[in-house]
């Protein structure tokens, strides 16, 4: 891998949580492995701290508690070296000055502005960036989710932001593309010849991705309930993992060869009318429950949470790719919050054989490949063998890929992939404009009808795999979630 050139960072949001608890946290691992250059300065802008020294004293108290065994004295001491505190006004066009001042200290750095702030804050950080010059040359804005409400308000984000900077400047990320065993599941498909000829209709019955985590809305009540799982999750993640499943094998892993693809699948996903939305979404909201053998209180318990909201904290889908692979088979989308496990998988099933000449045990697929993204990062292969005895009885069982055992290596975290990726200026695991749009245009159906309609969402104890009719929407068509079965 090519070495990572001198560049400045510079982290809008930069007292911010996003930062304090990921980016550091990820740029720090980075310095520690020996990957980031001596001339590789990080700037954090923000308000709230006064001055350098307190916001190293904040960032070394964060970074110990995120950081835990691998944080280092010595490590830190070299590390906090890069870090250079600007109190700054994102909204004030006259502090900009200091800011290009500070970065023309080094006009050959390659300059990374990344926006983890408010996404009403981007078009008018971008306005000020480029009143003193700095969206020029080979700069680059990383632009972190949500972007928008709806389609209308991610169209006007990017038009705004487009204004400034072209779009081969424009990193649009989200995380769970930088995550390992993502980045596994396109080396599995694309580096193996068995799968490719399975990887279609005639073989595979149906395809489960799930993302379920234990925590409620942890202090961010006031954000979530505006948005709910279907924006934070669905829109973004969940339909990003969705692509790299279903997408066609690209030329190579160029940008624009790989998002092409993706765009292909997010045109290609059936839009859903209002029955459909009745008959293939279900949205559920958590009641109070247990958590990790804690009480927990109830979603219109949290904080910032409205009087009776109807925000959804859990959505169950199927979604249909109207495609020469994937014609008639379901992908069921899974995600929520207050759920049983943290748990990120995607489960793809294959169909049984034609016709079997043994008994096959009741209720399993014989084969089913899961790779596992949470809690630990995984891929499995279950297959069908004979049990030992006299008997030809057939039996489960599985190969299993753990990486922490096949590689030995520490596994980098998300951001660590994606921060150095923007610094080579390699645009593959990031969303394309187009991209974001279509995965707007099909999920907000979904949301016009559910506003429509007066039924609040299903609600669901803590601690539970989510109400009985996400069950309900596979068992209709014969299936059953992967812990089901
Ligand atoms: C974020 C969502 O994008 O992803 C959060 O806004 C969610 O609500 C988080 O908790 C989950 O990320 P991860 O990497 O912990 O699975």
């Amino acid at each position: 891998m090519s070495a990572i050139q001198p560049f400045d960072m510079v982290l809008f949001g930069g007292t911010g949580d996003l930062v304090m608890r990921k980016l550091l946290p990820a740029l720090y691992h980075q310095h520690q492995d020996g990957n980031l250059p001596e001339q590789g300065r990080i700037l954090c802008l923000g308000r709230s701290q006064p001055d350098h020294a307190a916001y190293l004293a904040t960032a070394e108290k964060a970074a110990r508690q995120y950081l835990g065994d691998y944080f280092n004295e010595q490590d830190w001491a070299t590390f906090a070296g890069r870090l250079h505190y600007l109190k700054l006004d994102a909204g004030d066009r006259a502090a900009y000055a200091a800011l290009a001042d500070k970065l023309n200290e080094a006009p050959e750095h390659v300059r990374v502005f990344y926006l983890a702030t408010a996404p009403n804050l981007f078009a008018g950080i971008c306005e000020n960036l480029a009143s003193v010059g700095l969206n020029k040359g080979g700069a680059r804005v990383v632009l972190e989710k949500p972007l928008g409400h709806d389609l209308a308000s991610s169209q006007a984000i990017n038009a705004q932001v487009g204004k400034f900077f072209k779009e081969s400047q424009i990193y649009r990320i989200d995380h769970y593309l930088g995550k390992e065993a993502v980045q596994n599941l396109l080396a599995l498909r694309f580096s193996n010849t068995f799968f490719e000829p399975l990887w279609r209709r005639e073989w595979i019955s149906d395809v489960q991705i799930t993302v379920t985590e234990q925590v409620g809305v942890e202090g961010r009540g006031d954000f979530y309930d505006k948005a709910g799982a279907l924006r934070d999750m669905v829109q973004n993640h969940l339909v990003q993992l969705l692509c790299f499943i279903a997408m066609e094998p690209p030329a190579s892993v160029d940008p624009d060869a790989v998002r092409d693809e993706k765009l292909k699948v997010l045109r290609a996903l059936r839009r859903f009318g209002p029955q459909e939305v009745a008959q293939k979404s279900v949205r559920g909201q958590y009641k109070a429950g247990a958590s990790n053998g804690r009480p927990a209180i109830g979603y219109q318990d949290e904080a910032g949470i409205t009087p009776s909201s109807k925000t959804e904290t859990f959505v169950a889908l199927k979604a249909e790719i109207d495609t020469w692979r994937w014609a008639g088979v379901p992908f069921y989308l899974r995600t929520g919050k207050r759920m049983q496990e943290r748990l990120a998988e995607i489960v793809i099933n294959f169909r049984q054989v034609p016709h079997s000449i043994f008994q096959l045990p009741t209720n399993s697929t014989s084969n089913r490949l899961v790779i596992r993204l949470q809690p630990e990062e995984s891929v499995e292969m279950y297959l069908l063998a004979k049990q030992p005895g006299d008997q030809m009885k057939l039996k489960q069982v599985h190969l299993d890929l753990d990486f922490k055992e096949s590689f030995k290596v520490r596994s980098p975290d998300a951001y660590e992939r994606l921060l150095t990726d923007v610094i080579r200026g390699r645009l593959t695991l990031f969303m394309r404009r187009d991209e974001l749009d279509e995965a707007w245009k099909w999920v907000e159906p979904i949301l016009d009808a559910w506003e429509q309609n007066d039924e609040p969402p299903k609600s669901y104890t803590a601690g539970t795999w989510g109400p009985a009719a996400s069950s309900a929407l596979l068992s209709r068509d014969g299936f059953c979630w992967h812990e089901e079965g």
